[in-house]
């Protein structure tokens, strides 16, 4: 069996594309934006885990008036189900008010560009937008005209930082459960393996770029089709093992990814092939990596990258995963709106 969604890309234009010349500043300009987990320091990264525990403890009743009435637009060019819903009830619970405008009921539709749907949303009272959009580099693009806070909920194959940082407390709470100091050496002697499509992976990206600054090694695994040799370049302390028993046996943390079919682009794969190699299952856990703890960023594909067996099994953290995800979203939403920012501003270390 082969997939090949080409056809079906090809006739849907992506709009917004972004001229190659566009001058980006490469780091956020607003202090409340997270465009890249390049934006921040290890302070800020412990700054939002601790804001993230405060705020998932407290008293939802006092929550609520935290940012009473403030406005918030989630701007949406792409599908989601957890990082849409996990912003929108974390701004909620928080008291703000959210709008959804998505590419499919919008506007947007009739050919308006990013520019301008951001500036509308501006006039009409955002004073943050969430965006996720198909090409790398848009956040940067809306920050720019709109001057507004950006949180980047995923831009095309580029960054997920959002998720690189619930991943991090996810491993934190497997791992390093009570520590809350974040420094150089806190995930030192951890292998974390990626395996699966990191070529269109904008979470693998974002983790390779975050955990090895907390002593991780990020181990990548996959067919050179989905895992070129110079992903290994993307930073320090990133190896590549294509051999998948090998990799698991010596991991702590396995983050299993779906194969990306809306971007594979023609690429043609022998699927039969890929779930022998690279397919988690309860065996290869059972022999290779018995103490793992499996992490999956979602949508997950049972029976193609994992089976329903380990999805559901004691070793997955995945819906722990999708629970901190409202928590870090709390924290960057509050940060967005420029409350509580003593450790936001400084350059990224
Ligand atoms: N992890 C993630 O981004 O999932 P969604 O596409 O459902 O938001």
């Amino acid at each position: 069996m082969t997939v090949d969604r080409q056809s079906v890309r090809a006739s849907r234009t992506v709009p917004n594309s972004l001229p190659a010349s566009t001058p980006f500043p490469a780091i956020a300009q607003h202090p409340g934006s997270l465009l890249s987990v390049a934006d921040l320091t290890l302070d800020h990264i412990a700054h939002i885990l601790a804001r993230a525990s405060a705020l998932e403890s407290e008293d939802p009743l006092a929550r609520a008036h935290r940012l009473a009435k403030r406005k918030i637009a989630l701007l949406f060019y792409e599908s989601s189900t957890r990082t849409r819903t996990s912003f929108e009830l974390a701004a909620k619970s928080l008291g703000a008010d959210t709008t959804l405008v998505s590419s499919l009921s919008s506007s947007i539709e009739k050919g308006e560009s990013l520019k301008d749907t951001g500036l509308t949303l501006r006039a009409l009272g955002a004073e943050a937008i969430l965006l996720r959009h198909p090409n790398s580099g848009a956040p940067w693009l809306l920050e720019q005209v709109t001057g507004l806070p950006v949180l980047n909920a995923g831009d095309g194959m580029h960054e997920h930082p959002s998720q690189a940082l619930l991943d991090l407390r996810t491993i934190l709470a497997c791992l390093r459960s009570g520590v809350t100091a974040i420094a150089a050496d806190t995930l030192s002697g951890v292998t974390v393996t990626i395996t699966g499509d990191i070529l269109h992976s904008r979470v693998a990206r974002s983790n390779m770029l975050l955990l090895p600054r907390l002593g991780a090694q990020v181990q990548l695994c996959g067919p050179p089709a989905l895992l070129p040799a110079m992903a290994a370049e993307v930073g320090p302390g990133i190896r590549i093992e294509r051999d998948f028993d090998r990799a698991l046996a010596s991991s702590q943390i396995v983050m299993m990814l779906r194969i990306q079919a809306e971007r594979l682009a023609g690429l043609q794969l022998d699927l039969d092939e890929y779930r022998r190699d690279y397919q988690l299952t309860a065996a290869r856990l059972a022999v290779h990596a018995p103490a793992a703890h499996i992490l999956h960023p979602g949508p997950i594909i049972r029976g193609l990258e994992l089976t329903a067996e380990v999805a559901d099994g004691p070793q997955s953290r995945i819906l722990d995963q999708v629970r901190n995800g409202v928590a870090i979203r709390m924290a960057l939403v509050e940060r967005a709106l420029n409350l509580h920012t003593s450790a936001v501003s400084g350059a990224a270390q």
